[in-house]
């Protein structure tokens, strides 16, 4: 049932370039740069009369909506908030019909994310529902479900349902851009073969991304406490790395914009404090550095995750993990996800610990 693997999360982080090529899948026209997504049930007048958007999430499922955010906004010029669906429901709901209401869930029975739903629903917000499994309560309640295709997810740590979701957001993103206007065929076209390409990349990768990470895991299985930062995309990046290596490990880790480390989490830097940075060569790259410069100064370890050939990146970092430049940086969450999860996967399993039924933890939190 495990395909050969030691745990289903190993086995669902290898199945990423084919749950991310599922969820693409039928969906695009790379020769037209055109994205199909009837499912959505949304009418075009509506889209296009569109104000806002609030996607509703929690967990690993806001991460992607996090992602999503930078991506959405630089489309479309629509302002994005992200909620955690736990603090959404207790405040004032402040949308209408001009405001599309995104909510994201693996499992589909998330109880805040669906109480979220609701709320939206009564404000009168069209509702799409971003989910996983096929007949759900989101997926019924939602006006329409965007479906990721991953297959079963049973780990408790959400990997392969992380990078579909951020498939599926990319295509919202590209979808509401080409009705509204704001990217023409021939941007959507580039946008649409860049994803194509990322499940190759993935499959190419994983295997000495693994490798790497258990070297580094064989290193740092014992410390007590990581830091994880990222600028921009990169951001949202370094929670979920953090969130994984907590929720599987048991090390606590904070996950932090690197801009922000000057306000507080510096102080916590010293010789024991492994400092895991995402440094792709973005337009925030020179301020990742500058701040990894930081943590070097005051000894810090750092864990580096950065695109090959970086000798920049070398020479500041102690340990790097190379990861390939894709042919667009929107695509740069993908390809740190993984290594970020084999990075917490390793650890975990360095220290013993159960990999698929952490202590605590439940599949899907079905009570608030
Ligand atoms: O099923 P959902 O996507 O609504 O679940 C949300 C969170 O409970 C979930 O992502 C959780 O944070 C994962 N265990 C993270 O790996």
């Amino acid at each position: 049932e495990k395909g050969g693997f030691r745990h289903f999360m190993l086995k669902e982080i290898h199945e990423q370039p084919q749950a991310v090529l599922n969820t693409i899948r039928g969906r695009v026209v790379p020769e037209t740069g055109e994205v199909r997504l009837p499912e959505l049930g949304l009418d075009e007048a509506a889209v296009r009369a569109l104000r806002r958007l609030s996607i509703i999430a929690c967990g690993t499922s806001w991460h992607a909506g996090l992602v999503a955010k930078y991506w959405i906004e630089e489309w479309t010029g629509l302002p994005v908030e992200v909620e955690l669906a736990s603090e959404f429901r207790y405040r004032r709901p402040l949308l209408d019909g001009q405001v599309l209401a995104v909510a994201v869930s693996q499992s589909g029975e998330t109880a805040d994310t669906l109480a979220g739903l609701r709320m939206a629903k009564e404000r009168g917000a069209p509702v799409v529902g971003i989910c996983n499994v096929v007949g759900s309560t989101v997926t019924r309640e939602a006006h329409g479900t965007l479906y990721t295709h991953a297959g079963p997810e049973i780990g408790v740590a959400s990997t392969k349902a992380f990078t579909s979701q951020l498939a599926a957001l990319y295509l919202l993103g590209l979808y509401l851009a080409q009705v509204r206007g704001d990217l023409d065929a021939a941007a959507r076209r580039e946008k649409i073969r860049a994803l194509v390409a990322v499940p190759g990349i993935l499959e190419g990768r994983l295997g000495a991304w693994q490798a790497r990470c258990r070297e580094l895991a064989d290193r740092f299985y014992g410390c007590r406490d990581f830091l994880y930062l990222g600028r921009h995309l990169g951001f949202p990046l370094a929670l979920e790395g953090a969130l994984k290596l907590k929720e599987i490990s048991y090390i606590h880790a904070e996950g932090y914009a690197a801009g922000e480390m000057k306000h507080g989490p510096i102080a916590l830097i010293d010789r024991e404090m492994p400092v895991t940075v995402v440094a792709p060569r973005d337009h925030v790259y020179e301020k990742v550095l500058s701040n990894m410069e930081e943590v070097r100064s005051r000894r810090g370890i750092l864990i580096a995750l950065g695109e090959e050939g970086d000798e920049a990146l070398r020479q500041t970092a102690d340990h790097v993990v190379e990861v390939p430049r894709p042919p667009d940086p929107a695509l740069n969450p993908f390809l740190y996800a993984v290594p970020l999860q084999l990075l917490a996967y390793e650890i975990a399993v360095a220290r013993g610990c159960d990999v698929d039924q952490p202590r605590n933890l439940a599949k899907s939190v079905t009570v608030e």
